[in-house]
């Protein structure tokens, strides 16, 4: 869970290796480094702490200046941050960078130590480093795929050979990697964003392929040295879409993207006013039929399964069960061809998600994938795929990601409701237009709640903790509130279902403690009411997420948040907004670094 970066052509290689990497921080940053070619010798910088402790340790004892180079920033697995542990390392004659996990790096290490190879750092990388350098004869293809035939695990690897000055290599097993082509310059990337304010060119690196960038142009071939020729591809993403925007933070200007988010998520898939997935090659003949449904994913993906379960269980009457990417897999699920497995994930690169994946497809269930990162693992495995148009989500906390995998549950759930038989057109086209609505009404709540949220969040910050509660679809919601908030803000925090507490939970009420309470559906709201009157008079401070007319009493509620009244079914796209920027104002009053959370990345392509 690292980022790696790498630069061939004509500007200042440490200058682009740095802007690129800080575009990769979310996926780890607890330190970072770089290799450049400085007169045709490696000269390397790195440091434990943020890019920018990097940046400063430069300012103070010079850079490596040149025209190629690789770079690094970490999220931690073996060995912990420091200095030593930092990206890149080398032996005599290689140094390299690396994103992912060496299995086998102990028996390896062995073997290079009955060798007399010393190793200084306790990372798994520099066991590759140190095999490559002592297979190296000169043919660095050649060693590459030697060594590619020793180690076992994910990887991607930007490599430099000291006695090929100029050139980086590239390859990659699981671990994501694109090759980005500039006018004159190339580059390596672990994602899109870190490129794309050079060129909007790339192609995906598959697993052992080498890439060769040299003389700013690029040249992939296998492990045996044969050419191999790549579809160029093309970003839609746009340079700014990755940049702050004059917002303090990305999670709060992500979260106002996601009005625009949604509507470029659905429209593409609406016809004539009613749901439409042909553009993603899905017919309605491939959405029914089904014995059950699995939807399984991790963190804030597998709440908008939540979400999904109950609006594709209630419109579709198809059973669905929502299970945890790192459960599914480890438990023999019950599961075969009669059964369809979606994957949500918005990197597409999760390592739980994508093994749960590859399983569903060995027992022979049916796969659907609803993803952001485009052409990302996830997408190319699964059988059928619905992208998510949220553009790149920096901000660890995932705000806009969730809101487009909710909408497009609620498509999904329309269109296999209908090609099922259990809604009529008429009923089809009323719930699609209500979600063509959505994006005005979610705008107008975080005009309208900011103020509101930024207040109530000072009532939140010297807790020790709190508790969501909510039934139904408001339970859904409470799990991904309750989540948002103790990443970002790091106050504990539990969700539950409303009905649940007095089986247990209730004992934790003390004098003050912030319950919130989502009641947005109209049908259970009598029942939740009861349940917040319990906790109150326990002594909790309550919080109530309704919508702008329910009716609540004045002794019940501490604070009462209002957002729009929509179709009871699609109240979590207008419910969660007051949830996220509880969690941000929280987050932002405790001087937490909200964008990077302590001990968190955002891509968790490890296990
Ligand atoms: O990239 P994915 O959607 O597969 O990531 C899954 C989770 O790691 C992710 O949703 C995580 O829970 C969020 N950072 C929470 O805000």
């Amino acid at each position: 869970m690292c980022g790696i970066v790498g630069y061939v052509g004509p500007r200042d290689c440490s200058e682009v290796l740095v802007s690129a990497l800080s575009k990769l921080e979310y996926r780890g940053y607890d330190s970072a480094g770089i290799a450049v070619f400085e007169d045709d010798k490696i000269k390397v910088a790195k440091s434990k702490g943020r890019l920018l402790d990097l940046v400063d340790k430069m300012k103070k004892e010079g850079r490596p200046c040149g025209h190629a180079g690789i770079g690094h920033t970490r999220w931690a697995t073996h060995g912990e941050p420091s200095d030593v542990n930092s990206h890149p390392h080398s032996g005599k004659r290689v140094t390299l960078v690396h994103n992912g996990i060496i299995e086998n790096y102990k028996e390896i290490k062995q073997f290079l130590i009955d060798n007399d190879r010393t190793f200084l750092s306790d990372t798994d990388t520099e066991v590759v480093a140190q095999l490559l350098d002592f297979y190296y004869d000169g043919n660095p293809i050649k060693t590459i795929h030697k060594v590619l035939r020793e180690v076992r695990g994910s990887f991607a690897l930007g490599i430099v050979f000291a006695d090929h000055p100029g050139t980086v290599y590239a390859t990659r097993c699981e671990s994501p990697l694109i090759v980005g082509q500039g006018l004159g310059e190339c580059f390596i990337a672990s994602d899109v964003p870190a490129i794309i304010q050079y060129t909007k060119d790339y192609y995906l690196l598959e697993h052992d392929e080498i890439a060769v960038l040299k003389n700013g142009t690029v040249s992939f071939c296998d492990l045996h040295g044969r050419h191999i020729e790549k579809d160029l591809k093309t970003a839609d993403w746009d340079p700014d879409s990755a940049e702050k925007g004059g917002y303090e933070h990305y999670m709060i200007k992500e979260i106002h993207e996601q009005p625009t988010s949604i509507k470029t998520t659905i429209s593409p898939r609406i016809e004539n006013g009613m749901p439409d997935l042909s553009e993603c090659g899905i017919t309605p003949q491939m959405l029914k039929g089904y014995r059950q449904i699995y939807i399984v994913a991790c963190g804030t993906a597998m709440h908008a399964g939540m979400v999904g379960k109950y609006v594709i269980e209630k419109l579709a009457r198809v059973p669905v069960i929502v299970d945890i990417a790192s459960e599914f897999r480890y438990r023999e699920p019950l599961i075969n061809e009669d059964d369809l497995v979606i994957i949500i994930s918005q990197s597409g690169e999760t390592a739980d998600s994508k093994a749960a994946l590859e399983l569903s497809k060995e027992l022979g269930a049916k796969t659907l994938a609803i993803v952001n990162g485009k052409g990302s693992s996830i997408a190319r495995a699964a059988e059928m795929v619905i992208y998510t148009h949220a553009g790149p989500e920096i901000a660890v906390a995932s705000t806009k990601a969730y809101m487009v995998q909710i909408s497009v549950m609620y498509l999904l759930a329309f269109e296999m409701a209908y090609a099922n038989g259990k809604i009529t057109e008429e009923e089809c086209a009323k719930l699609t237009k209500s979600l063509m609505s959505t994006p005005d009404y979610i705008e107008k709540t975080i005009e309208d709640l900011i103020d509101d949220c930024q207040y109530i969040s000072t009532k939140l910050i010297t807790a020790d903790s709190l508790m969501y509660i909510g039934r139904g679809l408001d339970y859904a919601l409470s799990m991904e509130g309750s989540l948002k908030l103790k990443e970002i803000s790091y106050i504990h925090s539990e969700a539950y279902a409303a009905g649940e507490l007095k089986h247990g939970t209730i004992s934790l009420i003390t004098d003050g403690m912030p319950v919130i309470a989502v009641v947005t559906q109209n049908t259970l709201m009598e029942k939740t009411v009861s349940n917040i009157k319990e906790v109150k008079a326990r002594g909790a401070m309550t919080i109530i997420v309704c919508d702008q007319y329910a009716n609540i009493e004045g002794d019940v509620a501490d604070y009462v948040i209002r957002v729009p009244q929509i179709d009871e079914i699609l109240m979590p796209m207008v419910g969660i907004v007051p949830l996220q920027l509880l969690a941000y104002y929280t987050s932002v009053n405790r001087g937490n670094d909200v964008d990077k959370p302590r001990n968190l990345a955002k891509s968790v392509t490890v296990e």
